[in-house]
């Protein structure tokens, strides 16, 4: 599948909470791992893993009753939970645009005597997916619940709509867009002492998911685009994230 169908696929996904449980055939199961494998990170510095799971193999709490989770493993290392948002929401969108639901689980947990931990890596978060049983796609953008452009950037970048619809964590939206020079500025809220122990990690993955979208977004227009996180002013209330550097191809 190649960056223009996921690139259409923004503007009608949506989260599937409600799946038949059949289990998806193994032909199914081994394209999914394959498009995981060939998906882009954003450090390739970072070493990471994938494993699928079934339902059995999930804790019930505070997850999707889904037929198969796949969980993300990574190494702890510099952002490497940036780096998670922008690998599996790529495999979010490519289910979608290949008839299937997901849903980003912040909260489910592999099963303890299963994989918390795989090859030294750290389990980072899952997607629960399989065949939806219900609307699989949004058929109206005002479908979407999210910010205004305005609310998210200092200025008017008209690549932006599509980085707005990305999803994130009880749908906060952390992200902010300013410029510095000719780069792009990605940052993310600050959060007060109450919300920082819930929201500071999932953030930083939404922010991941963010900039997946932005990567998208500009590849459709033909740019060239390179990742820098050396530190950049940002808004007041806000922490520095990534500088992103758009060029012509
Ligand atoms: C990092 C992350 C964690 C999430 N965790 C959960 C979760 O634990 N349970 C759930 O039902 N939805 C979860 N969601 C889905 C969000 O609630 C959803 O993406 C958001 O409300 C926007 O809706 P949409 O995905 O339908 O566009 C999560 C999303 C993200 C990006």
């Amino acid at each position: 599948m190649d960056k223009i169908q996921l690139y259409e696929e923004i503007f009608r996904r949506k989260s599937v909470r409600k799946y038949n449980l059949r289990p998806l055939s193994n032909d199914v199961l081994a394209e999914i791992r394959e498009f995981s494998e060939s998906a882009k990170p954003l450090d390739n510095s970072i070493r990471y893993e994938f494993s699928f799971l079934h339902t059995a193999d999930v804790s019930k709490l505070l997850s999707v009753k889904a037929p198969h989770y796949i969980c993300f493993y990574s190494e702890k290392k510099g952002n490497y939970l940036m780096n998670a948002g922008f690998i599996l929401q790529q495999v979010n969108l490519y289910l979608s645009a290949r008839g299937l639901g997901s849903c980003w689980l912040g909260m489910a947990k592999p099963l303890k005597q299963k994989t918390v931990m795989k090859n030294d890596m750290e389990f980072v978060i899952m997607l629960a997916f399989g065949n939806a049983n219900e609307p699989l796609h949004r058929t109206n953008p005002l479908e979407f619940r999210r910010k205004s452009l305005a609310a998210i950037s200092s200025s008017s970048f008209d690549f932006l709509e599509p980085v707005r619809l990305a999803p994130s964590a009880v749908n906060s939206q952390p992200w902010f867009f300013s410029e510095n020079k000719d780069e792009i500025v990605v940052s993310r809220e600050k959060l007060n002492a109450l919300k920082a122990p819930l929201y500071g990690r999932v953030n930083q993955i939404d922010i991941g998911i963010a900039v997946c979208h932005l990567w998208l977004s500009l590849e459709h227009r033909n740019k060239s685009i390179l990742f820098d996180f050396t530190e950049a002013p940002v808004p007041d209330g806000y922490e520095f994230m990534a500088k992103v550097k758009i060029g012509s191809k």
